[in-house]
């Protein structure tokens, strides 16, 4: 078997007698052929026209001219290791999830971290929310918890999605700003949608400037559900913690990084791991029950919430280390495709409207991006447990079924066959109701937990977001987007709105937004939600 293959997918059919590069063995074309001469092109006499009887010199010119596919629609830039996460903790009263059951286990991951709006080679520490995609490879199937640095999101429905993300990425006619949350578009889409607000709280802390990938948190955020022997749900919220703590740099040193190394953070990773300091997290469930479900302030379903550590804790079930660097970027980093409906047995989802439209999306675009529905032959995508199914053909088909059956149930007694005792179940959740396109009322209050943010933060942290805020939308130039976006930080917190109003120079302070739902004034600080502990 080849090393290349072989050393993280075994028995995954990879194995071929493809070389990795820096082997010393005799140069061939694809084709096998050696090659005496891959200095000079085969021409006509000696000054003469290049011939196209040339073989290898086309194949190469052909290869090379294919060699770059799309880059990802969003978190184009990112940066991926291996590692291996332990459980120490059964969560076997909830699921049937080996991954979560069986402690002392390692099980492979990989994770790609990564920035959303930039472009692939756009700068590290770009204002943004940070991608923290993992993949386990378990022994019922690659699980993807495909999470964020921030534990809520700016939309609640998918449906929102193409139009959150064009107004966020360059503009149609003029392709900037690149990797900036300081735009007209970008603040216009805001200030015109108010569930984004708590969000926005998060992105305009020192959140979304982590220090390194090292120190930084990682959230699932959407409720899903963990399902147990007997069939019973219990809903979870996934949650990383770095061991290292959290830290962010400021404005002024993201700038400077920026522009003296715009690889400031895959640098870091590397070395770290290079170093033999390799960066570690702990994994961490809140699960709760319909009962808590029904008595919190807000919709569980409802991704521009949180719950707060002080109503469910978190508990730490296992860790994982980060400790692998990619043999080869593309082939690792750039190919690996996660997905939020890469779950097992065990795991599923619940209704919330932003993942139902996810677990769409990701399979949709990888289609696209990886050029064929083989993408989970390419190694880094195959799982590392055993594999069988009919599916058959297709671009780049590896792994078509041997001999005369592809199709079950057949008569000649061969084949894989479902297992109704160990195969996937969806959770059987009783639904009703007529079809229609709606936004519950549970969804309404957008403002409430942007509030409990802001008040969780210490002084220094809330002088960040006042400063990031009057930054960016000093940038903006259509003065209607600046009012309305200080009307809506007027129902965040009036300190904020000053702060805001005065930092852009507005003769006065704008009306409160008007809202759907009362802002609630009375919620608690949250300790977790700070980065300066106390
Ligand atoms: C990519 C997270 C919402 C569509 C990613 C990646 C992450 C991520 C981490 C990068 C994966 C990688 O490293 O390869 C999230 C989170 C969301 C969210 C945490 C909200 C809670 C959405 C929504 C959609 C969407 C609502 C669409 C309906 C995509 C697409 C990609 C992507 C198309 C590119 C995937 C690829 O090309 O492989 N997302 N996302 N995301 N996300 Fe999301």
């Amino acid at each position: 078997a080849d090393p290349f293959y072989s050393k993280r997918n075994p028995g995954t059919g990879g194995e071929t007698h493809q070389r990795p590069s820096g082997e010393e063995t005799v140069l061939t074309t694809q084709q096998g052929v050696p090659v005496a001469d891959d200095q000079n092109s085969l021409k006509l006499g000696e000054r003469g026209p290049t011939l196209l009887e040339d073989f290898h010199f086309r194949e190469k010119i052909f290869h090379f001219d294919h060699e770059r596919i799309p880059e990802r629609v969003v978190h184009a830039r990112g940066y991926g290791v291996h590692g291996t996460f332990t459980l120490n903790k059964s969560l076997a009263k909830y699921t049937t999830a080996q991954v979560l059951t069986e402690v002392g286990e390692a099980t492979p991951m990989f994770v790609r971290f990564s920035t959303v709006a930039g472009n692939k080679g756009s700068f590290d520490l770009a204002r943004d929310v940070r991608g923290f995609a993992a993949k386990f490879y378990t022994k019922q199937g690659n699980w993807d918890l495909v999470g964020n640095n921030i534990p809520v999101f700016f939309i609640q429905d998918a449906i929102k999605f193409p139009d959150l993300i064009h107004a966020a990425k360059p503009a149609p006619d003029r392709e900037f700003p690149q990797a900036q949350t300081a735009h007209d578009n970008f603040w216009d889409f805001i200030s015109l949608t108010p569930e984004s607000m708590h969000m926005i709280m998060w992105v305009m802390s020192d959140r979304a400037i982590p220090r390194s990938y090292r120190f930084m948190e990682g959230f699932g955020v959407h409720s899903f559900r963990l399902i147990n022997a007997k069939g019973a749900s219990t809903f979870v919220k996934f949650h990383f913690k770095p061991r290292l703590g959290l830290q962010s740099v400021l404005w002024n040193e993201a700038v400077k990084i920026n522009g003296s190394d715009p690889d400031f953070h895959r640098r870091d990773l590397w070395d770290a791991i290079e170093m033999g300091a390799p960066p570690e997290w702990d994994l961490g469930v809140q699960l709760f029950d319909e009962a808590f479900a029904e008595r919190f302030e807000f919709d569980i379903l409802d991704p521009t919430k949180i719950i707060p550590e002080e109503q469910v804790p978190v508990e730490i079930i296992g860790s994982f280390v980060l400790d692998g660097r990619v043999d080869n970027f593309f082939a690792e980093t750039e190919q690996v495709a996660f997905c939020t409906q890469n779950v097992v047995p065990g795991i599923g989802f619940s209704n919330d409207p932003l993942l139902q439209g996810r677990n769409f999306s990701y399979l949709d675009t990888q289609l696209k991006r990886l050029g064929s529905p083989n993408f989970t032959h390419i190694p880094i995508n195959a799982p590392r447990c055993p594999m069988h199914n009919h599916q058959q053909d297709g671009h780049m088909a590896m792994r078509n079924p041997r001999g005369r059956v592809n199709y079950e149930p057949n008569s000649w007694g061969v084949g894989p066959k479902e297992d109704p005792k160990t195969g996937y179940r969806h959770f059987a959740a009783a639904e009703n109701g007529p079809k229609q396109q709606i936004r519950p009322e549970s969804f309404a209050d957008h403002y409430s937990q942007a509030r409990q943010f802001f008040i969780s933060q210490t002084p220094i942290e809330q002088k960040h977001i006042g400063d990031a805020l009057v930054f960016e939308l000093s940038k903006c130039l259509r003065p209607d987007i600046r009012e309305r976006m200080v009307a809506h930080l007027a129902n965040i917190h009036p300190d904020l709105a000053q702060t805001v109003a005065k930092g852009l120079g507005l003769k006065k302070l704008p009306k409160a937004h008007p809202a759907a739902v009362e802002p609630r004034t009375d919620l608690p600080p949250s300790e977790a939600l700070s980065i300066v502990k106390r």
